[in-house]
Order: structure tokens, then sequence, then C-alpha cells
């Protein structure tokens, strides 16, 4: 029996057992019967969670663009791969078959190489959702560079730390970027980014808003004139199954951001698995996932998981409201979106626009709907199914991380029931356990605790990019013999799971991770700002807003209140980008703190969601005073 594909309910119980009782066995089936291999490996999996090492399909050998591009060449070659729309509707939409992909991605992966690059080298990518975007990412894993996108809305501060902590040597960018009606001027943030990254050697430079931009002599080249010069073959480099195949950097707790390294076999075998199964893609379906490449959303469900199945995938460079709030639902009916993925954030905002943007276009060709990157409260659940699905598009609550690489928890539409908020049940070879705070695992049902993951599943992270210590810390030493996710999560009365949002100080706004201590470091440089703390609220589009308690250097007397605000909202957006902007900001006398000197974050959290009569016992503050004041103060 083929276990690639699962098609009904009790199958999707068959093979999860096989996954679980004997995964070697069946991973080592799923990797040998649908992939291409340059060579067999000598071990389906060693692991060992104290290490922590996690290595998949050792001494294979491959190249993961070889099975996203050249083995669909002969069955394949003038199927549409990418499906580019423009953030400007009446730009005519550009099909990309996958003889012009491979093409295009082998061009550019020889004007990589002849700018010096080689395996191993990191290059940044920081670019808008155009075609180049996907080509480069390819392009990169073509030739064995490891790939870092950084999203686009970061800044120059943000950039320029991601671009050292991997040493870059290259940076592909464009001259600007379209977000609906607004043009960004991208070039000039990456030239700021670049005074402070001595790493650099080259700035590969796409046009796509004809914007004015400096070029600096020697360092920054036009792309277009390099890739008309390009051969369009370039052989693939052959890969080792654990050579890392991209770092992508996502918030933690504390300190500077976290480059996830993911690797290439086991990376490409379960994110090419997740995307058949989780949206039973079928031959001439139109799959559009609207997540920026620049998360791992893009990476493994716009790239990786739809092209090493041949699909066709639709990669949007706009926004949900240009030109106005119709348009993911004039995309679906111009293309005939068949499987539709988004977030629940983007969900809210368009269910506040009111029926009348969704009842003009015709969504019948829809036929699975997906959600992932936050909760999904049960209001927005309802909306999608009734009003975007019209009650026959099964939903799949996909839960899953940066560091998990793929689907982890997730209906199978049409073989698992559906319940609102729930991600349901753990995907093939998947084995989650509820933790309490003892350490100890919570069996049965009807529990709630700490989630983590039992066992290696293919595309786990190996590593924090030149932090392997940071990595056994955040995901191996909560738990013994366990990877902790960081989330907390429930499991009813017949086994599924709903998440119920993060354990730690990383709060998740709009569907992006956002860690707190960045954001205080920013507010803690303007110089009227003693100490700051940041913690979630809820909101009712974004999931949470940042609420911000900033106390003044002169406890703030004769200071314009609100012009403060805004020079701390401006620092933020300067140092890490608009994404992480508070919507409310506080001016306080104080913080409270433990006797050790600690900031109370959890009680300034429920005095931030309205809980205050959950505030527990404040006596044994340092300054029970200031909680009082605090609450008084409420914004
Ligand atoms: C949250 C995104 C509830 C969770 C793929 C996780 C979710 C974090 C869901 C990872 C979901 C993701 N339901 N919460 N379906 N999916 N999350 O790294 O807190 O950007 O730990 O990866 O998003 O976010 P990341």
């Amino acid at each position: 029996m083929s276990n690639y594909h699962i098609k009904a309910f009790e199958e999707y119980f068959q093979v999860y057992r096989k996954s679980v009782r004997n995964p070697e066995q069946f991973w080592e089936e799923i990797a040998e019967e649908h992939f291409v291999w340059r060579k067999k490996w000598s071990n389906v999996l060693s692991w060992d969670f104290k290490n922590p090492e996690v290595k998949w399909f050792e001494d294979a050998k491959l190249n993961i663009t070889e099975n996203c591009l050249d083995r669909h060449l002969s069955t394949k070659g003038d199927k549409t791969a990418l499906l580019f729309e423009a953030n400007d509707p009446n730009e005519t939409a550009e099909h990309i078959t996958y003889k012009q992909l491979h093409a295009r991605v082998c061009k550019f992966a020889n004007v990589l190489k002849e700018k010096g690059i080689e395996k191993g080298d990191r290059v940044c990518i920081y670019l808008p959702m155009i075609p180049e975007l996907a080509i480069s990412v390819l392009a990169c894993a073509r030739i064995g560079a490891i790939h870092s996108v950084i999203f686009a809305g970061f800044s120059a501060t943000a950039l320029s730390t991601r671009i050292n902590d991997c040493d870059a040597k290259m940076i592909i960018t464009s001259d600007g970027s379209y977000r609906g009606a607004k043009t960004i001027d991208l070039k000039g943030i990456v030239d700021e980014a670049l005074n402070d990254t001595p790493g650099i050697e080259s700035v590969l430079v796409a046009k796509r808003t004809h914007s004015k931009i400096i070029m600096k002599d020697g360092r920054d080249y036009w792309l277009q004139p390099l890739l008309d010069e390009a051969n369009e073959n370039c052989d693939a480099e052959i890969m080792d199954a654990e050579d890392p195949l991209f770092i992508l950097y996502t918030s933690g707790s504390t300190g500077k951001p976290k480059g996830m390294v993911h690797t290439s076999a086991g990376y490409m075998v379960y994110t090419a698995y997740t995307f058949k199964n989780v949206f039973q893609y079928k031959e001439n379906d139109v799959y559009w996932c609207t997540a920026d490449i620049g998360w791992i959303t893009g990476h493994s469900y716009i790239v990786y998981g739809p092209l090493a199945n041949g699909a066709t995938t639709v990669m949007f460079e706009g926004v949900p409201s240009y030109p106005d709030y119709g348009r993911f639902w004039n995309i679906v009916e111009k293309h005939k979106v068949t499987q539709f993925y988004t977030a629940p954030t983007a969900i809210r905002a368009l269910a506040k626009q009111g029926a009348e943007f969704v009842d003009k276009y015709d969504l019948s060709s829809l036929k699975v709907l997906g959600t992932v990157g936050e909760p999904i409260n049960e209001e927005a659940w309802h909306w999608y199914d009734e009003n975007i699905g019209k009650k026959k598009s099964p939903i799949v609550d996909t839960w899953w991380q940066t560091e998990t690489g793929g689907i982890m928890i997730t209906p199978i539409p049409f073989s698992t029931p559906t319940k609102p908020t729930y991600a349901t049940l753990p995907f093939i070879g998947i084995q989650p356990a509820l933790m309490d705070e003892n350490g100890k695992e919570i069996n049965g049902n009807q529990v709630e605790g700490r989630l983590c993951i039992k066992f290696p599943w293919p595309s786990i992270a190996r590593t924090i990019w030149g932090n392997h210590k940071r990595y056994k810390e955040t995901y191996f030493s909560a738990y013994d013999n366990m990877y902790f996710t960081g989330d907390g999560a429930l499991r009813d009365e017949v086994g599924y799971y709903r998440i119920t949002g993060r354990v730690d100080d990383v709060i998740i706004v709009s569907g992006h991770n956002l860690g707190t201590a960045p954001i205080e470091d920013a507010i803690n440089e303007h110089q009227a700002v003693s100490e700051s703390a940041i913690v979630g609220f809820p909101h009712d589009v974004k999931g949470n807003a940042l609420y911000g308690y900033v106390t003044l250097k002169d406890s703030g007397e004769g200071q314009n209140h609100d012009h403060l605000r805004k020079e701390i909202n401006q620092l933020i957006t300067d140092r890490i980008g608009p994404i992480a902007k508070l919507d409310k900001i506080q001016f306080t006398n104080g913080l409270p703190k433990t006797r050790s000197g600690k900031i109370m974050r959890r009680i300034l959290r429920k005095i931030a969601c309205n809980e205050t009569d959950q505030l527990g016992d404040t006596s044994t503050l340092l300054n029970p005073e200031v909680v009082q004041e605090i609450i008084k103060n409420t914004l």
C-alpha cells in the first residue's frame, strides 16, 4: 500500500499507527518511493534529544531543486509552477511553467556562482513577493548556498543584525516594493543596513518599482543584465542529507533572533508529504498560500512543498485590502483557486468588511481552506466556513512552527471531522505530549498542559545557527527527552488538540512572532526612558496587540506624553519594523518587581487584559504600591 496519499479517516489511523510503531521503516518508504536521490542513505534516523542531535537519511545525497524542478520537466514541463499575481490588479498575472522556472533558477544560480558564491556560503534575501524571491531561494539551493530570507517589512537594524549573525556574503534585494498604494524604498533600507555589515561583498538588485536608487560601484549589481548573460543550465550541487538548506530567523523570549537551521533531505520529505495530504492536492489544482516567503509558511508551503509535488502555487505580491477588501476573493475567482491557506488575522480583518466584498465573486472552485500562525477564534472560524467555504470546504487549522519546518497538528480534509478552534489530531509521525509544571506527562483526555513532542520528525530544525547551546536550552531543557514547543494546549474528550497560545514571552501579533526583549531594548534607547516592559492583550483583528509600560527618568513631569509615544513607536519601527509598534503606551512611576529585581510581566499582562481580579498575592513584590497606581491609570 502506498502511504503517500491519505484519503479516509480509517486510513489516517492505520498510517498513523504504522508511522509511530516503526518510524524508520515508514519514512524510508515515503522517501524511497516519492523522491529522487543521487545516493541512498546508510541509516534512516539517529537521534538524541539530550545532546541534542537529530539526523535523517544519513549519507544520502540529493539536491532539493532536482526534486522540485528537474524531475517534473519530462511530465509537467509546460504546467504552471509559479503563478504570480502582482500588487496592481491590472498587471497581467505571470504563469511560469516548470520548464521556465527551471531555466530561470539555473540562470540565477550561475549568476550567484559568477559573483563568487559557493556551497555553504550564506546569502540573505530581502525581496518583496515577486518571482525573483522564489527563484533566488531555489537558485541558492541549486548550488548549495544557504539562503536566509528576511521579511521585507523588517527595518535596517533588524536586517543588519541577521546579516551579521549568519555572516552573509551577499544580499539580494530590489529597487523598491509595492504594498497596496504604497511604494517602499527597499534598497534605501538595505544601504542603511550595510553600513554595519563587514561580510557583505555584493548586492544583487532586481528592478521592480523603477525608483531612483543609489548603486554603489563594485558592490551593487543590477540583476537583469547578469541574468541575460547567464547560461540556462546549471548542474545541481550534490548535497548531503544533513547539509543546511536554509537559515530562517524567529523571535525568542529573550535575546537576539534565533537563526533556525533546516537541512536538506528531511525537510524536503516532510514538507512534500504534509503538503500533499493536508491540502489534498490533486493534479490541475491551483493552490494559494497568502503568506510571505519571508516566513516559514512561505518557505514550506509556497515554495518547497508544492513544487516537490509538481503543483501550481500562487504567489501574491499585494495586500488583502488593495484596491479593496475583495482582492483575495477576486484572485480566487480569477485563477480558480482550489486550496486557500491564510492567517486568522487576515480572516478577522476581512470578516469585518461585510459580505458585499465576498458575494461579488465566484468562490466555487475552492475545495480546502487552511489557517495558520495563531489560534483562530470561533467567530472567525465560522465566518470562514460559511462565507468563504460555503460550508462545503473543510477548514484545516494547522499548528506548527518555524522550528518544526512543517505542519504538525492538523485535520486531514475530507477525513478528519473538523471542530472549530481545534487543530485536531497529530499529523502522521508526530507524537505530541502534554506536560505539567513538574515535568510529568499528563495522560488521558480532557486535560491541559504544555505542548511537547516526544519523537523526532524529519523536518525538525537541527540547531540555531552558531549557537547550539541556545538550541538545547530553548527546546530540550524544559522537559527531559522532549522537544518543548513554547505553546500551551488542551486535549478534549476525543483526543483533539486545541492550541491555547504561547506560554513564554513571545507575543503573536497578526500572526507574527515578536519577542519582548528586542522591543524593550528599542524603547530603552530613548533618552527619556528609564525602563520598560511589554505584554500582549487581546485585539479583535490582530489576535494580540502590544501594551507597553514605560517609566521615565525624571518621572515625566512636563513632558508631552503623546509626543513621547510617537517617538517610542518610531524607535521601534527603526529598530525592528512597523509590525512591532505598540498599541498602547502607559507611563508609570515603576514596574512591579520581585525582590531579586525581575520585572513581573505576569502581573502587567493581567492588568492589560483587564483581569485584575486574578493578580494573586502582590504583597511579596519589592514595590507592591506600583500595582495600584498602574491599575488606576490603565489606558
Ligand atoms: C502559533 C508559523 C494556534 C504557535 C507556522 C506557534 C498557532 C507559533 C497555530 C509559531 C495554530 C501557529 N493555532 N497557534 N494553528 N499555528 N501557531 O514560527 O504559538 O511563525 O508556536 O510558525 O505560532 O509561529 P511561526
